[in-house]
């Protein structure tokens, strides 16, 4: 999609959104509702305020919540002149910090309440819509009941969200999916019978028993937190790790960062799943980490290697394999590492392996490594250029490379230009003295966030 057509796009889902949104609001709203208890609105309000006080981030530009629960509690609530309280509730209850302290545009803002509402208002069609068919007492027409009213209140929610957060950060809705919403989805869906249960004790017992639901929902906040703490962590390690293996190899900076970003646009437009995409990309992060094994003599010998030292180098992707073997995490990695050298024809290493036998993701490997490396410059040599790179690419492709992998990086390099993977997204290095560190630290310390969001 081009940028005027993502635009386009962005500004019609805004519109549809906050104008679908106003249009409920004002249906519920005139006339208003009879004997409006003000007190019980307020205290759902209060309720969803606090829980969206403290939304995180999730990777992939996401932001989740667990204000579901007191929104589901008030679609259940029949003590309140419904929808009219549930709409006013998750237009207001749901105003964070950000909007407050103006760190979302205005049409973010308004566009995040009225996802709120719409969602909100979706649980309550849904639960009106199978009103009739639950008898009173019967728990498994209930428990259907709330599960229907949750999966209209997410579906709308998430659906919205995403896409909007797909639109505006130009990532594929299938990677914030993959990578935020899918990995919170069941705490998220738990929300809704918690909501649920909130809401009777707020009727059976009152309100102030189910303001102690705000512990259980601090907790349910406190691990997606952890989620996304997580996954930063593990991420900045890797990176950490493959500038190490950059420094040590003697390349530019950013040599396998851009091999990383340019096999994960392979492998995107191959329509490959975003698991496998995400596996591709951190395995372009480190698919040199075996170097770390073959010895400085060899590894950094400015001339011609010897056919012995080329043997001890040909050995680094089963080094590689066997570093990242025993870390669970990383051990998808291990194939497209081990197998990172072989030709197309069955003429690499280690194993030899040759066509469909070579997995998918050492098969891009290989081409992003090759391209990469003929596109930027060493310090022993200038970059060849673009053109000149795909002239080599296409000459061997069938005896090194997979020509359906060199077509497809054709592709991505056509749509995006040649531009797109010039510049490493890398922070760059700076190889400071100690007093220069102290120096730094003391100017700027070190501020630790203990919650992400
Ligand atoms: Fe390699």
């Amino acid at each position: 999609m081009s940028d005027s057509q993502r635009t386009f796009v962005l500004r019609l889902l805004v519109s549809a959104v906050v104008g679908g949104a106003a249009l409920i609001l004002m249906q519920v709203s005139f006339p208003p509702p009879d004997g409006v208890d003000v007190g019980r609105i307020f205290f759902w309000t209060a309720m969803t305020l606090a829980l969206g006080a403290i939304p995180v981030r999730l990777p992939g530009g996401m932001v989740a919540f667990t204000t579901t629960a007191p929104l589901i509690a008030a679609v259940f609530d029949s003590a309140l002149p419904n929808p009219f309280a549930l709409c006013w509730i998750a237009l207001l209850g749901t105003i964070e910090l950000r909007d407050i302290r103006h760190q979302l545009p205005f049409l973010g803002t308004l566009y995040n309440r009225a996802d709120f509402v719409l969602s909100t208002f979706a649980a309550f069609l849904a639960v009106r819509l199978t009103e009739g068919a639950v008898r009173p007492g019967d728990p498994l027409g209930a428990i259907a009941q709330i599960a229907i009213a949750g999966v209209a209140f997410s579906f709308v929610n998430l659906l919205l969200g995403v896409s909007i957060a797909s639109l505006r950060t130009r990532t594929p809705f299938g990677r914030i999916w993959a990578l935020g919403v899918g990995n919170v989805a069941i705490g998220v869906v738990a929300l809704v019978p918690l909501g649920w249960l909130m809401s009777e004790i707020g009727q059976k017992v009152g309100l102030w028993a189910a303001f102690l639901f705000l512990v259980p929902l601090y907790l349910a906040r406190f691990s997606f937190s952890k989620y996304a703490e997580t996954r930063e962590l593990f991420l900045g390690t890797i990176q950490a790790l493959s500038q190490a293996i950059d420094a040590k190899d003697g390349f530019t900076r950013g040599h396998a960062d851009r091999v990383s970003r340019i096999a994960g646009a392979i492998a995107r437009e191959l329509g490959l799943p975003e698991k496998q995409i995400d596996d591709i990309e951190l395995a372009g992060l480190l698919h040199d980490i075996g170097k770390i094994g073959v010895e400085d003599r060899v590894l950094m010998k400015p001339s011609r290697l010897e056919p012995e030292e080329a043997e001890l180098m040909r050995r680094h992707p089963i080094y590689g394999a066997s570093i990242l073997e025993p870390s669970a995490a990383l051990r998808p990695l291990v194939p497209i590492v081990l197998h990172h050298h072989e030709n197309f024809d069955g003429s690499g290493y280690p194993e030899g392996l040759r066509g469909d036998e070579i997995p998918i993701g050492s098969r891009i490997m290989i081409v992003a490594d090759a391209y990469e490396a003929m596109t930027s410059d060493r310090i022993y040599r200038k970059a060849i250029g673009h053109e000149r790179a795909m002239e080599q690419l296409n000459k061997y492709k069938g005896v090194q490379f997979d020509p359906r992998i060199v077509r497809a990086l054709q592709e991505v390099v056509r749509k995006r230009g040649p531009a797109a993977f010039d510049v490493s997204d890398l922070p760059p290095i700076n190889y400071e003295t100690l007093a220069e560190v102290r120096r730094r630290l003391a100017r700027e310390p070190v501020v630790r966030d203990a919650h992400a969001g």
